[in-house]
């Protein structure tokens, strides 16, 4: 990857963390258990691929950095709260989370349980009351990022990830990444987009959709070909499980030749950005070909 994208990513991912860190409560404040496990399972870890779309699409389209931060902390608040959950023992009952001891284990069920339900609430906090935004735009992200976070996305796949079984059809298979990762990522692009303008451009959509069902097909290949200390999850979690994924499903050509073809499919909805869309271009590459 050329050096200006890998600066980018950098001064990216530095400044959600300092955007992340003054909107949790601080660890020392009552009660602190809560806080405690909110900052350990948001703070310090994970690749911001999600903040990185929001500025990365934001500032392509013209969005000053300052009207894009809320936007990009808010959709890691809720990405870490769906990680927390994911992990709890009623779900995928992983003990490792970013390469170290997932939130329940750390803190206990209760507080993990608690502890997402309220960086949930804390997105949605920060976006209403973000001083960059005009109220229309915070409304128009609320309702973004609800959509993309609830029933009729990450929350609803979660529930058809949970109900199915290794018969799953690869239409079935498609739906359920694209709603319980997808639609997260769709929505970082989306809020990206939506700090510059109201309208979304249909490129973006494009892009947003493709890159998120790109995405959890190269998470279901590093749980069968990962190292775990270099993932910093559990490897193999899925087959144990006894979980359809792509490489289950297609074999791990196949599942990585769909990553590949998504790739193309990502950087073909681009050309309306002219060079403003190299850098997305280049997440998306790094979304498909990356090993953690
Ligand atoms: C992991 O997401 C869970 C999925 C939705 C596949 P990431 O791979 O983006 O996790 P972090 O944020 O880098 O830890
Ligand atoms: C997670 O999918 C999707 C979420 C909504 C968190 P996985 O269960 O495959 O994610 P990992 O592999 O545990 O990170
Ligand atoms: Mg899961
Ligand atoms: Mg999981
Ligand atoms: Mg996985």
């Amino acid at each position: 990857m050329d050096q200006i994208s890998e600066a980018a990513l950098k001064r990216y991912r530095d400044r959600v963390e300092m955007v992340l860190s003054r909107l949790l409560p601080p660890a020392d404040e009552s009660p602190s258990e809560l806080h405690s496990a909110m900052r350990y399972a948001t703070l310090g870890g994970g690749k911001r691929l999600r903040a990185c779309l929001v500025y990365g699409t934001g500032e392509a389209m013209g969005a000053p950095l300052d009207a894009l931060d809320t936007a990009a902390a808010a959709v890691e608040l809720i990405h870490a709260y769906s990680l927390i959950h994911d992990d709890l023992p009623c779900m995928d009952d992983d003990d490792f989370r970013r390469g170290k001891p997932s939130c329940h284990k750390a803190f206990g069920e209760a507080m993990a349980l608690l502890a997402g339900d309220a960086l949930q609430t804390a997105a949605f906090e920060a976006l209403a009351q973000a001083a960059h935004l005009n109220a229309q735009t915070r409304i128009d992200m609320v309702a973004a990022l609800a959509h993309a976070s609830g029933a009729h996305g990450m929350v609803g796949g979660q529930v058809l990830d949970l109900m199915a079984g290794l018969n799953t059809s690869l239409d079935e298979l498609e739906i359920r990444h694209r709603r319980k990762t997808g639609a997260l990522i769709h929505a970082a692009v989306r809020l990206g987009a939506l700090a510059a303008q109201p309208q979304i451009p249909a490129g973006l959509d494009e892009y947003g959709a493709a890159l998120g069902l790109a995405f959890q097909i190269a998470d279901d290949l590093l749980d069968v070909e990962g190292e775990a200390v270099v993932v910093g999850k559990t490897v193999g979690a899925d087959a144990a499980a006894g979980k359809a994924t792509f490489p289950a499903l297609l074999g791990i050509n196949g599942a990585r030749q769909m990553a590949q073809d998504l790739y193309q499919q990502c950087v073909a909805s681009l050309n309306f950005l002219g060079d403003n869309g190299r850098f997305l271009a280049v997440i998306a590459h790094r979304a498909v070909e990356r090993d953690h």
